[in-house]
């Protein structure tokens, strides 16, 4: 199939701050919660590589956005980090502002689009101390950090993203233990996701205040990023692995899709929560605040789909709920490097599921990509990575969006994760996402991978309107 992509549609970039940047200390920025981990246990993390280096963007934005032009992306993502902008009195730290004005600068210089999220699994260490999201204080704080993010930069970014991924920190911290402070405690788990969801609202709130006092752009727009993908179950299911699925489904995508559509968390989640006695605290004034929790258009992230069954036992070891177990479809496909199964045509189930079942909603692929370990043995003679696998795996899903937009799906926009390749939290740089690489024994210098070469080529044909 000839991929043609839609004049209009956003063909970019999607990275983070936390995971670029490097320059962990310069700007008087905060230790964070990730310094905090790579300090107390180095060994957690890939070749022991903590969180202090980043790709070097700090040093190298200029170079790297320029790439990104001459790669003929339009657009791309990153974060601010909430440590570089803000000093621990939670008012805004100058020298880490004028970075991310250099950053804006830079973008729009080069004519591209920036799309700037606020928060990306990037805890400030002092506010992990007190609590972390366990604690109110810590959603009025980051309230706080949005409204003077939107303040200082609103003439400046045009489209907003208030979470990456939200579900990430009650899954990885609180519910299954494999990232510090490894606690396996599903209650504590969605009492964090919703107090998440509360800091998400209030952020919202901030924005649209910001815009009626003239601090943002006209068009600027506010969003959400999550892995939305519509879980999967046995051909012929059992009650039982309906249900696993629809607490699946409930837990991680209708929560923020319904929280982002109608502002409010869906409500049959919540009664069978209460069954088990595992609903969050929820207080007075809570469900004015969640109504706030509508946004303009969302980002879906997508690697891999989710595969449940029916669990085996109702509660786990320690007695907590446990609403599904993994379910391992035969018929799978690998990625053998990241233990991902690949499945493009996820992608449009999706985009079929927006359009039935929140049809005003327009999303954009803000994540997908495919991490490879080991990627010297492909180079060549030229010393360039052959990454044919990348190429191939883009495509894939590449097609698939097409097809959810010829069937009526409104996705407006594809960003590749780790254009350039990063720092991947405790996997470190182990696998590489990059249609650029970097070299991290030559001062982080760029080379370009053949998949560069691909999407440049692709995206060309569009720009010179041969369709
Ligand atoms: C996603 C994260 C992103 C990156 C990719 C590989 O879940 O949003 O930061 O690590 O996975």
């Amino acid at each position: 199939m000839q991929l043609s992509i839609p004049k209009g549609f956003f063909m970019g970039a999607a990275m983070s701050g936390p995971q670029t940047e490097g320059a962990y200390k310069k700007d008087h920025r905060l230790e964070s919660f990730w310094d905090t981990w790579s300090d107390l246990s180095i060994s957690d993390f890939y070749n022991k590589v903590g969180s202090y280096v980043g790709n070097n963007f700090y040093e190298k934005y200029e170079e790297d956005i320029k790439l990104f032009k001459s790669l003929h992306l339009d657009s791309f993502r990153t974060s601010i980090q909430w440590t570089r902008l803000m000093d621990q009195n939670q008012k805004l730290n100058p020298e880490g502002a004028a970075f991310y004005h250099k950053v804006c600068a830079c973008a729009k210089d080069n004519g591209i689009e920036l799309f700037m999220n606020l928060y990306h699994f990037d805890m400030p260490a002092y506010l992990y101390a007190r609590g972390g999201w366990e604690n109110r204080e810590v959603v009025e704080a980051y309230a706080t950090y949005a409204r003077t993010a939107f303040r200082e930069f609103g003439k400046e970014i045009r489209y907003w993203f208030t979470f990456n991924e939200p579900i990430v920190e009650p899954d990885q911290e609180y519910r299954s233990g494999n990232w510090y402070p490894f606690i396996k405690d599903e209650r504590r788990g969605l009492q964090v996701q919703y107090h998440i969801a509360l800091a998400h609202s209030l952020a919202v709130r901030e924005f649209h205040k910001a815009k009626e006092e003239g601090y943002l752009l006209d068009d600027a727009q506010i969003g959400l990023i999550n892995a939305f993908a519509p879980p999967y179950t046995k051909e012929n299911p059992t009650p039982e692995d309906l249900e696993a699925l629809r607490m699946t489904d409930g837990i991680h995508n209708r929560w923020w899709l319904d929280l982002c559509t109608s502002g409010t968390l869906p409500k049959d989640v919540f009664d069978t929560l209460k069954e088990y006695h595992a609903a969050p605290e929820v207080r007075p004034g809570d469900e004015e605040i969640l109504k706030c929790g509508r946004v303009d258009w969302l980002g879906f992230n997508y690697y891999q789909p989710t595969r449940v069954q029916a669990p085996k036992e109702k509660l786990d070891e320690s007695g907590y709920p446990r609403f599904a177990d993994p379910y391992i479809w035969p018929e799978r496909r690998m990625n053998v490097y990241r233990g991902w199964e690949i499945y493009p045509k996820g992608i449009y189930d999706f985009g079929m599921k927006m359009k039935r079942e929140y049809p005003e909603m327009k999303f954009f692929i803000s994540e997908n990509g495919m991490g490879v370990e080991h990627e010297d043995r492909f180079r060549n003679e030229d010393g360039e990575i052959q990454d044919d696998y990348r190429i191939e795996f883009v495509r894939d899903h590449l097609e698939w969006v097409f097809k959810a937009i010829e069937e009526g799906a409104q996705c407006v926009g594809y960003h590749y994760w780790g254009v350039i390749d990063n720092w991947s939290w405790s996997n470190a740089f182990k696998n590489r996402y990059g249609f650029i690489e970097v070299d991290l024994m030559n001062n982080y210098e760029r080379r370009l991978k053949k998949s560069a070469r691909w999407i440049k080529d692709l995206i060309e044909q569009r720009d010179n309107g041969e369709d």
